[in-house]
């Protein structure tokens, strides 16, 4: 649009003559312009170009459900972030939504953003991009703001879209806004109120969103291929499975050979591997409160660790492995798990 403004203000000051030099290059924009709106929309694609040398392993930190000004020990997994961190040498954090409680940020000034984020997370290892999915705690509050490229220059850690994709060399991770997935917020929502803008019509952005994810998925050549959204698609906790995204989004997870699914929602740590698809599904949603004893039975055959405190999880990528490491909040080791890759003969 901007770019067609421009035209006509080229158009509208130019004599006769220079629009007609100009015609082709006008064709030529036009065209361009046409081009970059394809029928279908993809999602965006971000890159992050390890800081390291090449062959070395890439290294990420997870935690979720964490914005309460410090409180609930939100500020101990902070401390303990910054160390581990530090001993990875960490490539960048993600983060798995509920970023700020109660009710999101009420716009692009709300301290909040200084309280729960930039004063909390201060240590040196941390200073990396912190890629943000939205939880529906955060469509309880001014969604754009959280969007907002302020808040990238308040604090240039910042990244939060809804749905993306981040290429990190031979891992692809694809961020997926699940909250537009729950009926009951939508049906139901009680005392809530949520900012459903960018989202309505909600039938054709989920499944718009279904399509450009399927679709990421079967283009995308990389290694390891990495789901990341808020809600839970298998959880022996609280929330459980969330119903909506294990009937729609699980299936393209499993027809398209994701190595893993990492999500928040659920307050606690959470490894369950699911036999029938080998899908790992890793919940890092202890970044503040938690609710203790709070646990469903659970094959045990599936679950390999569900921890009821706070604490944030690791992941170590080489071509050949990937190691899962979940922490409390002194940075004592829960769980280690190592994902391996058979090298693949064509590669
Ligand atoms: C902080 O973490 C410790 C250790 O897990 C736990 O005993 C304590 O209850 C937690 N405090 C809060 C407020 O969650
Ligand atoms: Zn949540």
């Amino acid at each position: 649009m901007l770019e067609l403004q421009v035209l006509i203000k080229i158009m509208g000051g130019c004599s006769n003559q220079r629009v007609l030099l100009l015609f082709p290059v006008m064709v030529m924009m036009v065209v361009l312009l046409l081009g970059t709106s394809p029928s279908r929309a993809e999602l965006q694609k971000l890159k992050h170009t390890p800081r390291k040398a090449d062959h070395q392993p890439l290294n990420i930190l997870v935690v979720g459900d964490w914005g309460r000004q410090g409180t609930y020990n939100q500020s101990s997994v902070a401390y303990q972030m910054g160390v581990v961190g530090e001993k990875q040498n960490i490539d960048f954090v993600i983060s798995t939504g509920d970023n700020f409680y109660d009710d999101g940020l009420t716009g692009v000034d709300d301290p909040a953003f200084y309280d729960s984020f930039v004063n909390i997370y201060t240590a040196p290892s941390l200073q990396k991009i912190w890629y943000n999915v939205l939880g529906n705690h955060d469509y309880r509050g001014d969604v754009e703001a959280q969007l907002s490229p302020i808040l990238t220059q308040k604090d240039s850690r910042w990244v939060c879209m809804r749905s993306f994709i981040l290429q990190a060399g031979i891992v692809e991770f694809f961020f997926v806004d699940t909250t537009p997935f729950r009926d009951d917020y939508f049906t139901d929502p009680g005392e809530h109120t949520y900012d459903w803008s960018g989202v309505l019509p909600r039938e054709a952005y989920l499944s718009e969103l279904l399509k450009d994810v399927d679709y990421a998925l079967g283009q995308s050549k990389a290694k390891w291929k990495i789901v990341v959204g808020h809600h839970t698609i298998k959880s022996a906790g609280h929330h459980g499975n969330t119903v909506e995204v294990e009937q729609q989004l699980l299936p393209i997870l499993k027809a398209r050979n994701v190595d893993a699914y990492i999500n928040g929602h659920d307050h606690c740590l959470e490894h369950i591997v699911d036999t029938e698809s080998g899908i790992h599904f890793l919940t890092s949603g202890g970044g503040s409160k938690a609710w203790k004893g709070d646990i469903k039975p659970w094959n045990k055959q599936e679950l390999k660790l569900y921890y009821d405190g706070q604490g944030f999880m690791t992941v170590q990528i080489t071509e050949s492995k990937a190691d899962i490491v979940f922490y409390d909040i002194y940075g004592k080791v829960l769980h280690t798990w190592t994902l391996s890759k058979k090298l693949n003969n064509a590669a």
